[in-house]
């Protein structure tokens, strides 16, 4: 058995988005996001459900900073609305918004918590989708002009910034399959989001560089490396381009300069120019990773990519249908250090959708206890293959907003009770306080056999 224990310094974390979780979509002036609008569309959303309340955080951040600080969390990474800080995406700051997330940044840096900052989670602003959004030849200024607002509001307090989150899922459910929003379904349209939001991360850490305030930037994709069903070259062939489809797509860009040859050949990805190319590859500080699920590859003729998915075992299914596959989690870091070679990683989500009920003041999940504990543990055995593995924030913090789906899946460590708003923390939640505490598995090992 490998060791269990992390490396010092190791960066613990529980992430949140603004949209799953703040609530007060009206106040303050804010102004509506691409997901208000998706979710006030009829059929969109799982039960006509929307972010308009959420979890309340945006009135009971302080009660949550101080769970998060219970825990013994020394990160926590959530997103910044840019509806809320810049209403109409452009031109004029809300000094409601900044007020907020200088409370929310305050009151974490008063409990010794480092806010790990996401400046795009996906809640664009509507005015900007309504002139031409990340296709507008302008929107990676406006991306810009918005994240330099950031960083020179908060950036003497926030040392770790995360330009975009997950800009696979934006540009392909988002535009491609209309899955998210802004709901098109558009197949073109997709790659062009896809470069808008790449020049975006670009201009974001060059505007981050041009005012030294010292931190780490870098961009969190939801990167997966599959492998192939069989040793036929068809398979492996399918495998290569799904895993350049699903990682290569961005981090080809951001790593070096330019699309993969199959993009170029296979999709219709916009040309990038010396000096876009430049913008884009600049270097970053790490690699952040979303992880969930990897699985096989199956050649299958006329597929997207030729290739098909199939479950690497199926065990330990969850709300998502996503199964408990840990070692797929090992694959990827060590594909992703391989390919890209970063600095550093960090994994900036894992986590599962497991409904527990409320006990007796106790929520007894399990699986999610196991899910977790696997998962640690692939990325712990990373480490000796190589992997400059540094950080691992758990998602969720609490039960949120899923997006498409709702309120149903329920991905919180800490359970939240939508009708009065308490939040009672899981036994997932203890185990991680135990396992963060003695920066190793082996309490949570104990834990979940207790
Ligand atoms: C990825 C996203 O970043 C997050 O918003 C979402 O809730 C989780 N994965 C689970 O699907």
């Amino acid at each position: 058995m490998s060791d269990l224990s992390f490396p010092a310094g190791f960066a613990w974390g529980a992430a949140t988005a603004s949209y799953q979780i703040e609530g007060a979509v009206n106040e303050d002036g804010r102004k509506p996001s691409v997901w208000d609008t998706y979710c006030a569309t009829p059929g969109k959303v799982e039960d006509g459900a929307s972010g308009a309340v959420a979890c309340d955080h945006y009135h009971r951040y302080q009660d949550d900073v101080n769970l998060i600080a219970d825990l013994g969390f020394p990160y926590y990474r959530f997103s910044l609305a840019w509806p809320r800080i810049m209403p109409d995406g452009v031109g004029a700051v809300n000094p409601k918004g900044i007020d907020f997330y200088n409370r929310l940044i305050d009151a974490l840096v008063e409990k010794g918590i480092q806010p790990a900052v996401t400046l795009f989670h996906w809640d664009y602003p509507q005015s900007l989708e309504d002139i031409g959004g990340w296709t507008h030849p302008d929107a990676h200024k406006w991306f810009g002009d918005y994240a330099e607002t950031c960083f020179r509001a908060f950036g003497d307090r926030v040392k770790f910034w995360i330009t975009e989150n997950e800009p696979w899922c934006h540009a392909f459910l988002g535009s491609g399959v209309g899955a998210h929003a802004p709901g098109n379904t558009d197949l073109d349209l997709c790659y062009k989001v896809a470069h808008g939001l790449l020049l975006g991360h670009g201009e974001a850490v060059a505007r981050y560089r041009g005012l030294n305030q010292g931190g780490k930037i870098g961009i969190t994709t939801n990167h997966r490396y599959d492998v192939p069903y069989s040793d036929d070259p068809k398979d492996i062939l399918a495998t290569e381009q799904s895993n350049i489809w699903n990682a290569g797509w961005f981090l080809d860009p951001i790593y070096k300069g330019d699309y993969a040859d199959y993009m170029k050949q296979r999709y219709p990805v916009p040309e990038f120019t010396e000096e876009t190319s430049k913008l884009v590859s600049q270097p970053t500080d790490f690699m952040g990773l979303n992880f969930y699920e990897g699985s096989y590859v199956r050649w299958k003729d006329g597929a997207p990519n030729d290739a098909e998915q199939v479950p690497l075992h199926k065990s330990g299914e969850t709300q998502m249908g996503w199964f408990r596959v840990p070692e797929s989690l090992k694959t990827t870091l060590v594909k992703s250090q391989q390919a890209y070679n970063p600095a550093e990683i960090y994994i900036t989500e894992n986590g599962c959708a497991y409904d527990y009920p409320v006990v007796d003041g106790r929520v007894h999940d399990e699986l999610r206890v196991q899910f977790l504990r696997e998962y640690m543990a692939a990325a712990r055995e990373s480490i000796d293959e190589g992997v400059n593995l540094k950080g691992y924030f758990v998602w969720s913090l609490m039960d949120n907003f899923e997006w498409a789906f709702g309120y149903r899946p329920r991905f919180g460590i800490v359970h939240v009770d939508y009708e009065t708003q308490v939040r009672t923390p899981k036994d997932s939640a203890l185990m991680m306080r135990e396992i963060i505490k003695a920066n190793s598995l082996v309490p949570g090992l104990e834990f979940a056999r207790s």
